[in-house]
């Protein structure tokens, strides 16, 4: 766990224009100073992400959000006193203090204050904003522990905060309040349902198909072994049928079935709970590469609350990649 000394080795690195690492609720960042456009783009060469790429600033407080937006509309205010600190990211107007490096051009901005002891400690250890995309090469799953970044990007970071394993386990909600109604560009940590509660209203359901948001592309949080998801109650025979055609098969087993005897090369038994589907499905994604399977069998869960939020990340995990074979029948 990060001392109070990594707290200042990480904020003097911040302030030297390197990138640090941290913890948040959802996934480990990968930081730099947000004013600072050398900075900025070196997390851009680290993670080889295209610069077109929006990333999201960290504030270490909702009394700070002014100081980097244009104005702060009254839905927005409101969504930032319910949800914050938590797994909410506000679009909002950009501010004169957020270089166009950090937005992709873009003259909206990504805010969120991060629900995590150590990265507010070092937020406010800092003083500033900390622009930060997760912490994994581009395309590939995001980290939910410092060892995760240790291996993901290795010598590319200049400080690692170790905060232990991330308690939320997907990314952040992205709100865009800048148009008359808000909308959910990616679900994440905070439901639509928690939302619709606090704002009375109903919102869109975020759309599946086409790629909306800046920087999602079609494959994403995306493991080595290749994703295909059938529905649920295939799940046990294409996982026979691959391993049979001679994959090294992973499953991710939904609860409802208590099968012990799954045919495959590696099987992950999926918790019951939502929450705990969603605090370990990077890991489950991580441990099946480790485990060298090629190919990963799964089913998309219920889209409600945060079943949303994972069956989105499954979904561009078993995106199209650029290298991708035909194969077996996806759904
Ligand atoms: O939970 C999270 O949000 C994590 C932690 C580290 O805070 N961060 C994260 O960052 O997931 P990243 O860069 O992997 O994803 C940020 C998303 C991207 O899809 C990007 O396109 C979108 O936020 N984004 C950023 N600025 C935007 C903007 N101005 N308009 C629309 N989308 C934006
Ligand atoms: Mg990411």
């Amino acid at each position: 766990m990060a001392s109070i000394s990594d707290i200042d080795k990480a904020a003097g690195a911040l302030r030297a224009g390197g990138l640090v690492a941290f913890p948040t609720e959802t996934v480990y960042g990968l930081g730099a100073n947000a004013e600072d456009p050398t900075a900025v783009s070196r997390i851009f060469q680290a993670k080889g992400r295209p610069p077109s790429h929006p990333l999201i600033v960290h504030i270490a407080g909702a009394e700070h959000l002014c100081d980097w937006v244009q104005d702060v509309p009254a839905t927005a205010r409101l969504l930032a006193e319910c949800f914050w600190p938590g797994p909410l990211t506000l679009i909002l107007r950009r501010g004169r203090r957020v270089p166009l490096e950090a937005t992709g051009g873009l003259e909206t901005v990504a805010v969120r204050v991060p629900d995590h002891p150590v990265a507010l400690a070092m937020l406010s250890a800092f003083g500033g904003g900390v622009t930060a995309p997760s912490a994994n090469r581009f395309g590939q799953v995001s980290p939910t522990t410092a060892n995760d970044v240790r291996v993901e990007l290795g010598e590319a970071v200049d400080f690692v905060l170790d905060g232990g394993p991330c308690e939320v386990g997907v990314e952040s909600t992205i709100v865009d309040v800048t148009g008359d109604a808000p909308s959910i560009l990616r679900p994440g940590g905070v439901t639509r349902e928690d939302l619709e509660a606090v704002l009375g209203y109903r919102l869109a359901v975020p759309s599946t198909s086409p790629v909306r948001v800046p920087g999602q592309h079609p494959s994403h949080y995306a493991p080595q072994a290749r994703v295909v998801l059938v529905e649920p109650e295939k799940v046990l025979t294409e996982a026979e049928l691959a391993q049979e055609l001679g994959h090294q098969v992973g499953v991710f087993l939904p609860p409802s079935f208590t099968d012990a005897s799954v045919k495959a090369h590696a099987v992950v038994a999926l918790p019951v709970s939502l929450a705990a589907y969603a605090r370990g499905l990077y890991g489950f994604l991580r441990e099946l590469d480790q485990q060298g399977c090629d190919l990963i069998i799964a089913s998309l869960p219920a889209e409600e609350g945060l079943g949303c939020a994972i069956a989105n990340r499954l979904r561009r995990a078993a995106g199209p990649r650029p290298s991708s074979v035909p194969g077996l029948q996806e759904h």
